[in-house]
């Protein structure tokens, strides 16, 4: 008897613990769906200077982004929490468990994909310059010997850092010249390209280098500017983000996205937040 208590002991003790160890290697940590469900929130981090994607109004945070996330705690049957943060502590948050997903018009990158899980693409945009009205610009080489401003771990700032400082070949290490290397251009680091802009009114920067849509937004909100779309720039692609491994809650981001893509919802969201 004695025995057979131990084996069942043991038996338990194996269970136990394979179900532990599988409630840790699902990725979801803290934001599991069935964690998000039991506290009745869900929390975004996003980044509001970023219109029609996010922005301030008042009290609130609103655009696309907000739209969308409603809708995925709406499927979640929780309530949403919006956090404003930093652009560039967006993805270490999801990758540390601080929020449970990030929507802040966040292009997918090979990158950012080392950090953190992205659902399918509801929205592509392009990189634009924001420059004074009689300024002539059109392409990266044209912003040489400028002084370029763009909000700090975007594309938009790694793409001018790379073309002021070059890039290293994956392969052969060799450094690959960037095309305002040497030009003496050099690039602001901002903490959101609203205040990047305010600098280029001043006449301290050149041009502010971001995404197409919030270009559009901040020269429509301000007279002596215009934009123009930076003409070498690849097409980028938007996404959420969510912890490693966090499959469940990205299973539910991808449908809401689907759903909301083929009924047309994200250009209406758009258009409905144009006036941003
Ligand atoms: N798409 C660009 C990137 O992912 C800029 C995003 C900035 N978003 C924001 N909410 N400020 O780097």
């Amino acid at each position: 008897m004695k025995l057979v208590k131990k084996i069942l002991a043991a038996v338990l003790a194996l269970g136990m613990s394979s179900v532990l160890l599988a409630g840790c290697s699902d990725g979801a940590g803290n934001q599991s769906v069935a964690k998000i469900k039991e506290s009745g929130e869900i929390v975004m981090y996003t980044n509001a200077a970023f219109a029609p994607f996010e922005y301030v109004d008042g009290q609130d945070v609103k655009g696309v982004d907000v739209e969308i996330a409603l809708e995925i705690a709406k499927e979640l049957g929780v309530e949403l929490k919006v956090k404003d943060v930093k652009f560039d502590s967006i993805v270490p948050g999801i990758e540390s468990g601080k929020a449970a997903f990030g929507a802040a018009g966040i292009t997918i990158t090979e990158d950012r994909k080392k950090s953190v899980d992205f659902s399918i693409e509801y929205y592509t945009s392009v990189q634009y310059i924001i420059c004074k009205e009689d300024a002539d610009f059109a392409k990266t080489e044209d912003l040489a010997g400028k002084a370029i401003g763009v909000q700090l771990g975007t594309t938009g700032d790694f793409l001018i850092s790379d073309a002021i400082d070059g890039t290293e070949d994956e392969e052969t290490k060799e450094h690959v010249k960037g095309v305002l290397e040497g030009s003496g251009a050099s690039c602001k680091q901002y903490a959101n390209a609203i205040e990047a802009s305010q600098d280029l009114m001043n006449g301290r920067i050149d041009a502010v280098v971001i995404d197409k849509l919030p270009a559009e937004s901040i020269v429509n909100n301000n007279s002596g500017l215009k934009c123009v779309k930076l003409e070498d720039a690849e097409p980028e692609a938007y996404g959420i983000c969510v912890s490693k491994g966090n499959e469940e809650l990205l299973k539910v981001i991808d449908e809401v996205l689907n759903r909301l893509i083929s009924e047309g919802k994200i250009d209406s969201f758009v258009l409905a937040h144009s006036n941003a």
